[in-house]
């Protein structure tokens, strides 16, 4: 794994985690296993970016972009959140919910998840970006906690990077596929509803077991902690900034944008985080 210090944009040891009033944060419950979460996935990336790079291959741009700077980025995302956490709250052991946790997660990703072409992958991977800069941006709007304020606009503009590059990639090659926006719209509903679905619970529950072991078995008490957390997120949640970054792989003309950004942002809020 590359870990050149110029390759990083910013870098977590440069962050002084001393500043942190632990005992004011490591009350939040919710703040735990939402950063917990958020973690696990970012941690993982390397899996998926190994099976991207495989998907892309013939495409060195692209490939070498996810290798040397996507990759890099998404796991340091998994890394400074895990050294909050691991400041905040040491006695939570990460590690070991990581494992299990990459153990089932590992098993859902597979090329087969991918989409039918190029162009709709880059529309796939714009919806992921944009959930992620959802996330961490209304991370950061709740939080009063400057420390992780500054890792998560940090992380939140890593993301919205990211999206600029999945859409010029997209931009590039539906002018070869010429995808026509019935397609690019039906992607990017399928993704929007797939996003938070399979990869958040498996993270939640394997976040959930190691700090209520007590209460693995118990259904309903895991159902109405993530279901606080998700109105928490869904509470800061910029929508107009969702909705905007959704809307631009249809490029729409610009007398109609507006008057879808209203209805949609309202939807997009009960659709992510509900
Ligand atoms: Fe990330
Ligand atoms: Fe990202």
């Amino acid at each position: 794994m590359e870990t050149d210090k110029t390759v990083l944009p910013w870098r977590i040891e440069d962050i002084d985690l001393s500043q942190i009033v632990r005992l004011h944060v490591a009350i939040n419950e919710d703040l735990l296993l939402l950063l917990c979460a958020a973690s696990f996935i970012e941690s993982g990336s390397d899996l998926y970016t190994s099976n991207l790079s495989t998907f892309f291959d013939g495409d060195l741009e692209v490939s070498d972009w996810l290798k040397r700077h996507w990759e890099n980025e998404e796991l340091q995302h998994g890394r400074a959140l895990k050294a909050y956490i691991n400041y905040v709250w040491p006695e939570f052991d990460w590690d070991l919910g990581f494992k299990h946790f990459f153990d089932e997660y590992s098993k859902t990703c597979s090329l087969e998840a991918f989409e039918k072409s190029w162009a709709l992958e880059m529309v796939a991977r714009c919806v992921v970006e944009t959930g992620t800069a959802t996330l961490y941006r209304a991370i950061s709007e709740y939080s009063d906690e400057p420390v992780l304020k500054e890792i998560t606009d940090h992380i939140r503009n890593d993301e919205v990077r990211h999206y600029k590059y999945f859409l010029r990639f997209f931009k590039k090659y539906n002018q070869i596929e010429g995808n026509n926006r019935f397609s690019v719209l039906s992607t990017l509903v399928r993704r929007v509803i797939e996003i938070k679905n399979e990869d958040l619970e498996i993270a939640f529950r394997h976040v959930f077991s190691i700090r209520y072991p007590e209460k693995v078995y118990s259904g309903a008490c895991m159902h109405n902690k993530i279901a606080r957390v998700n109105s928490l997120v869904r509470t800061h949640i910029s929508a107009d900034m969702c909705v905007k970054m959704l809307l631009k792989p249809l490029d729409l003309p610009a007398k109609i944008q507006p008057i879808l950004q209203y209805p949609l942002a309202k939807i997009a809020q009960h659709v992510f985080f509900r």
